[in-house]
């Protein structure tokens, strides 16, 4: 049995489709977050807040959508900013902006046996011209290279094969196995 702390129903079940057997439990809350400048800071900063608190085995993951034209904004703010101005608001900041290049980026920071692991996916895509289906946060606007030019919101769970999450949850997987811990 292993932990996924997280206040994110979309992340939850992103990765009970791809932690395929793996007895996961779903530690809803909420967790204080440190403000840095990388997703990878950020979540080792909340893991190590999360030892005392939630009993290993667990893992958390942090994540973000960086955009090229705008110096990579929101990046570890995307949470903040999806509150605030959401896809509207981003496609508003694009507007007149040919440059259309973005990445997610996910980070899973994971405490296990008292060890830490962190494991990371990127994928590359656009910022489409207006929101398309369905999904959470940035799904309807984020086209992921590869996928004909469908935002993660028209992949539906084929999400899974392209996205930041997807990648590194697969890498987990591996190191998991790895450990003999399925
Ligand atoms: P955090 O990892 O909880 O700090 O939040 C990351 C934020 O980035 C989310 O609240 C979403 O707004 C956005 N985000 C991260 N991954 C995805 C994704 O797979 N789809 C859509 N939005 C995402």
């Amino acid at each position: 049995m292993i932990r996924f702390v997280t206040s994110n129903r979309g992340k939850f079940e992103e990765a009970k489709r791809i932690l395929n057997g793996v007895d996961l439990v779903w530690e809803r809350m909420e967790y204080r977050e440190v403000q840095a400048d990388t997703n990878r800071e950020v979540a080792i900063q909340s893991l190590r807040e999360l030892k005392g608190m939630v009993k290993d085995p667990f893992f958390l993951e942090d994540s973000g959508l960086y955009i090229d034209a705008l110096n990579g904004f929101p990046g570890p703010y995307s949470s903040y900013t999806f509150k605030k101005i959401g896809c509207k608001g981003i496609l508003k900041l694009m507007e007149d902006i040919e440059d259309r290049r973005a990445y997610f980026t996910s980070v899973i920071a994971a405490f296990i046996d008292g060890k830490e692991i962190l494991v990371e996916g990127t994928v590359r895509g656009r910022i489409a011209e207006g929101e398309r289906g369905g999904g959470w946060g940035f799904d309807p606007i984020f086209e992921p290279d590869g996928a004909g030019g469908l935002t993660f919101g028209e992949l539906g769970e084929r999400k899974d094969l392209f996205s930041h999450r997807g990648l590194a949850l697969r890498r987990f997987l591996r190191v998991l196995r790895d450990l003999k811990y399925i």
